[in-house]
């Protein structure tokens, strides 16, 4: 089989021959972009064949479709579209920064660290009765009655699976002692000879670009270890619609997706276990939370009626489920209770943050903002909560920009122009302060914050054009003379050794995702009759890093004053741990569920209007349409 190596991490894999060169990757560990999903249609999936160790033959030869994606600027690289080649022989591939997938590791990953703690797992100590020939009964009659005792419960529920489980331990007949794990008070999900005390819990957050996986102590209620990675489905694409796209036309990939989720889960428990030197068999409770496509997929539910009217989901309510069932390795009959879902795109996320917030949320008149591929929004008016959610692009996961990257160190972060008209930068460092300070391109947070920056300065209109060539040494023309991008950095500052710009096409993505969420908020609050805002919380990865004033002067919110914009860092993942920690949560999230009203935006004349009207990079369209 021919063996593949990716650098800059040197990960290898063998794989089929005639193996898709994206597939590949994944198979390897390595996360490509593949904005399109994989289609030939983006270019995003660039990378660069180490000719010195590649026979000629190792890649299907370049087709005119790929060749019409690839740089304009290739001379002297031999680049190829992960996507529209296969592999023949033993390759060495480079994956560029700008092609690596995004893996947005949530840098302020949570902000609700400790919760009450009553979880819905407990251990006890079961007392055996030894076996007596005068008064015979079973083991498990016995193991009953012991739990029965120790947990004062009248009937615990025994399944014959975990009494199978148990038989297979050494001395189990004649321990005198178990310890059994109960869900609930009374149902046994595990039963182990002798005591045991470790009580653990994972909470998961499935994003469409991202997971986290909190390995939680459920005595203390506190987190043990924290881990985060891409979503490997994203070779299906990087949003929501690509990848029911792709269960639409082939049904088996759901499968395919759904094992390539769990694995990647799996191998994060894995890691946070081993670094809090927790036993997995100690790991008796799982919550996981996500939108509503990604909740189907880990379900092994159809997602594709959630992306066409009346997108309603194939299920709603939160449910239990054993984790042998969804192939999650800790205990085989911990129940993972998995959040209820309301839309089509509202789904256990929206409701996880919702969860976290107090009463101070239900005053006034307060809006939830979670920007992501999708941008999901929940209007409280005066403790009335309505949702609704628009496509707002995976540009906000720094996908669809020119110099687009994840944000991992040396991803310029900020953007700023210095009276002079110097315009500087700052770019995410490395944990430990070390490694290469040069940057590698743009975040989300980065292409937002120059694009905010350029607007103040005059280098970008508020209709989104950049200013001519000569009003700037850093605006550079196209072909036709027109302005056409901004350089950053050039190439000797840079780490790719290439120029990092912000394009007038990254721009015009830019507009388009801002739109999108302005049109749908305006609406909500039409709809809703609310005038003015009290508070805006921004949630979400990407809401972590914004700059409200950022938000604001490019016109991505309402008007508000910037001290009311406050981030509430990954509010997900906050509201999976509160369900994990404390049982009662789980009763509030499905209160919540039947409490939120959900507004569906599509097929809305007045949202093309206003999606057209906000375009402007400005506070208000007003001020732009005046300009
Ligand atoms: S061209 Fe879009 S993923 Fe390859």
């Amino acid at each position: 089989m021919p063996r593949i190596v990716f650098h800059p991490d040197s990960r290898t894999a063998e794989v089929p021959r005639g193996e898709r060169l994206l597939t590949a990757a994944w198979k390897a560990g390595v996360g490509i972009k593949s904005v399109c999903g994989g289609r030939g249609k983006c270019g995003s999936c660039l990378v660069e064949v180490d000719a010195a160790a590649t026979a000629a033959d190792a890649l299907t030869p370049l087709s005119d479709a790929e060749r019409a994606l690839l740089p304009a600027d290739a001379q002297g690289h031999d680049y190829r579209l992960a996507c529209l080649c296969d592999v023949r022989g033993d390759v060495a591939i480079a994956v560029p920064p700008e092609s690596q997938a995004v893996r947005s590791a949530p840098r302020k990953p949570y902000t609700v660290t400790r919760v009450a703690a009553r979880p819905i797992v407990a251990r006890v100590t079961v007392e055996m009765e030894a076996a007596r020939m005068a008064a015979p009964s079973s083991l498990a009659e016995r193991v009953c009655r012991g739990v029965a005792r120790a947990a004062q419960v009248r009937k615990p529920d025994l399944p014959v699976a975990v009494m199978a489980e148990y038989s297979l331990r050494s001395g189990f007949d004649a321990a005198r002692e178990a310890t059994a794990t109960l869900f609930r008070d009374r149902h046994v999900i595990q039963l182990r000879p002798g005591r045991r005390h470790g009580l653990y819990g994972v909470a998961i957050d499935v994003g469409t670009t991202s997971v986290v996986v909190f390995l939680c102590d459920l005595a203390r209620g506190d987190i043990v270890a924290m881990r985060t990675a891409g979503n490997p489905q994203a070779i299906y694409g990087e949003d929501v619609i690509s990848r029911m796209t792709h269960v639409q036309k082939d049904p088996a990939a759901l499968a395919t997706m759904r094992r390539m989720l769990v694995d990647e889960l799996n191998r994060l428990i894995a890691e946070t276990a081993a670094e809090g030197g927790v036993d997995p068999d100690d790991i008796v409770d799982a919550v996981a939370v996500g939108n509503p496509t990604m909740q189907h997929i880990l379900l092994g539910l159809n997602p594709e009626p959630l992306g066409r009217g009346p997108y309603l989901p194939v299920w709603s309510d939160g449910v239990e489920v054993e984790a042998r069932e969804l192939g999650l390795a800790i205990v085989p009959h911990a129940r993972v209770f998995i959040f209820p879902m309301v839309s089509g795109y509202i789904g256990g996320d929206t409701l996880a943050a919702l969860l976290t917030r107090d009463a101070e949320f239900y005053r006034g008149n307060q809006l939830l903002v979670d920007v992501g591929t999708n941008g999901e929004v929940v209007l409280a008016r005066d403790g009335e909560l309505t949702a609704t959610s628009c496509a707002t692009g995976p540009v906000y996961e720094g996908a669809h920009i020119r110099c687009g990257v994840r944000a991992a160190p040396g991803a310029i972060e900020r953007v700023w122009v210095e009276p002079g008209g110097r315009i500087r930068w700052s770019a995410i460092r490395a944990a430990d302060g070390g490694g290469d300070p040069r940057p590698v391109g743009l975040c989300g947070s980065g292409v937002i914050s120059s694009v905010a920056a350029f607007v103040a300065a005059g280098l970008l209109g508020p209709d989104g054009a950049l200013a001519p060539p000569d009003r700037h040494p850093q605006v550079r023309a196209g072909d036709s003379g027109r302005a056409d991008e901004v350089l950053l950095v050039a190439p000797p500052f840079s780490r790719t050794g290439r120029d990092i710009v912000l394009t007038q096409k990254d721009v015009r993505n830019v507009q388009l995702g801002k739109s999108a969420l302005r049109a749908g908020i305006e609406i909500l609050l039409a709809e809703c009759g609310v005038q003015r805002l009290d508070r805006i919380l921004l949630a979400g990865t990407f809401g972590n890093h914004l700059e409200p004033d950022d938000i604001l002067r490019i016109g991505l919110v309402p008007p508000i004053p910037v001290e009311r914009v406050r981030s509430i860092g990954n509010a997900a993942g906050d509201g999976a741990r509160m369900a994990l920690f404390n049982r009662s949560h789980r009763r509030r999230v499905a209160t919540l569920a039947r409490r939120l009203r959900v507004l569906e935006l599509s097929g809305r004349a007045d949202f093309q209007e206003l999606f057209v009207t906000h375009t402007a990079l400005a506070p208000e369209p007003d001020v732009a349409l005046a300009a």
